[in-house]
């Protein structure tokens, strides 16, 4: 049988039993023929060579021929290229992969919010960084050295929090994590005392408390942010709120309602700020972080999730020096640290400029996406209300009372289209009223229109137009 007898190939389970009476090269035909059978092998995959595998299950490379010879005669394995042994196509059990998973996307244009343009994430620019990266990092930080953080990408994070957002940001006081998810989740259940939340907020976030034994207070909302007064007056402790673009009002906090905010933060209350979306700002400068006053007083909140991609999950907390070990030792004992790889790549992005860069070319990007949106809701849709800054990577629309939001979702689904009503954003979603979030950075300028025009044809042929 034609074997190189060098290559490598791959690891195989193969179990032998050396008290049995089968003799060894039966068994390890019948192991390999079962593992062909149920799919464990798939068809054409390499086999190791007979001098790898002899070697991996300690008997004789003669045992092993003897082997493969059997199944080749049998037409389970054949000779392959270069003198490899190669499985042959054979009806395996229906156990047998069928090929990746793919990730298929179930709507031709998806209007649901959340998500930056992913087929811009730079993926050259990304691999330069990871290479660099790995080049320049000592060994031992591929160990369970640092739950929170590498160095190195905690102190990159520092420098571009405090030059862009300033952020009062010492990186001992940085936890890396897992996105804002996971900070919310580890928040939950550092801190003691209930914890007040935005109504409407994000439904995730709301999902997240509940899930650790919390049911955050509901505080209003309205065009100046969070409702402080309202706050002041519940028995909350702490309050999990999104200043710079509110979620999903898309309201900026009034100057008034941020030194409110502050004032109620006195020692033993905590501000949760999540500053989800805080890189885009499209009519005027973004206002700083919160944090940046009362560094003591709020845990700052950010990820990569808006700016590059959600699916790096890469994100951080900045934590008063009081809950530092807390955090820390929650994040440690969720997954003993974030992957030092992604860790690695983005230190050397924050670094090199490349995530400077590739923001700027998002913050050009993004406005025409934003106007193709506005145009074609004020032609196709005149009856959604456009809230909210000209900020971040959605807008919300409220509609008037009785418009019929639920039959124009349905049938958007049926002709591809996906909407996301604000209604999950409501502590009680019965009280919502009729409103989408619409995100419009993943989505191109022509899908934008397309999409609205038959928004608004669906929404004519329901009378609401
Ligand atoms: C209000 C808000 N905060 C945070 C996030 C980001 O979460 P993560 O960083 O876990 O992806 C989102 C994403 O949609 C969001 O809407």
């Amino acid at each position: 049988m034609a074997d190189s007898g060098t290559s490598s190939g791959p690891e195989l389970l193969v179990e032998l039993d050396r008290d049995s009476k089968v003799p060894l090269h039966r068994q390890l035909a019948d192991g390999l023929r079962d593992a062909i059978r149920s799919g464990r092998l798939a068809p054409a995959s390499r086999m190791p060579s007979t001098r790898v595998l002899s070697a991996d299950l300690g008997v004789s490379r003669r045992l092993v021929v003897e082997a493969y010879g059997h199944l080749t005669a049998e037409g389970f394995l054949h000779s392959g290229q270069g003198g490899s042994t190669r499985v042959a196509a054979v009806d395996a059990a229906p156990c047998r992969s069928s090929g990746p998973d793919r990730v298929r996307p179930r709507f031709d244009i998806d209007f649901a919010p959340g998500s930056p343009d992913l087929a811009s994430f730079p993926r050259q620019a990304w691999l330069r960084a990871m290479r660099q990266g790995l080049a320049e990092i000592e060994s031992s930080a591929f160990g369970y050295s640092a739950p929170h953080g590498l160095p190195a990408a905690r102190s990159a994070v520092a420098d571009y929090l405090r030059r862009t957002r300033g952020v009062v940001a010492d990186p001992r006081h940085i936890v890396l994590c897992s996105g804002a998810t996971q900070a919310v989740a580890l928040l939950a259940r550092c801190l003691d005392g209930p914890i007040a939340a935005e109504n409407p907020g994000f439904w995730l976030h709301r999902m997240i408390l509940r899930h650790n034994g919390i049911e955050p207070v509901p505080i209003p909302v309205d065009a100046n942010g969070i409702d402080v007064a309202a706050l002041a007056a519940c028995d909350a402790t702490a309050v999990l709120t999104t200043p710079a673009h509110q979620s999903p009002t898309g309201v900026v906090l009034s100057a008034v309602r941020r030194t409110a905010l502050l004032e109620w933060a006195q020692p033993g209350r905590l501000i949760i700020e999540d500053d989800y979306d805080a890189e885009y700002r499209y009519d005027r400068a973004p206002v700083g972080a919160l944090q940046g006053v009362a560094p003591d007083r709020v845990v700052y909140l950010g990820s990569t999730s808006k700016t590059l991609a959600p699916g790096l999950r890469i994100g951080w907390m900045v934590l008063p020096a009081h809950l530092v070990q807390r955090v820390r030792t929650a994040k440690s004992l969720a997954d003993t640290g974030s992957s030092v790889m992604d860790q690695i790549a983005f230190a050397q992005f924050l670094t090199s400029g490349g995530y400077d860069r590739h923001l700027r070319q998002m913050r050009r990007r993004y406005p025409a996406r934003r106007a193709a949106l506005l145009a074609a809701l004020s032609r196709h849709l005149p009856q959604a209300e456009v809230l909210g800054a000209a900020a971040g990577v959605h807008l919300t629309v409220r509609f008037p009372e009785g418009f019929p939001l639920e039959e124009l979702t349905r049938r958007a689904a049926e002709s591809r289209i996906r909407l996301e009503s604000l209604g999950p954003c409501y502590a009680d979603p019965a009280t919502a009223p009729p409103g989408l979030i619409l995100g419009y950075a993943n989505l191109t300028e022509d899908q934008i229109a397309t999409g609205v025009q038959m928004l608004g044809q669906a929404a004519h042929e329901l009378g609401a137009a």
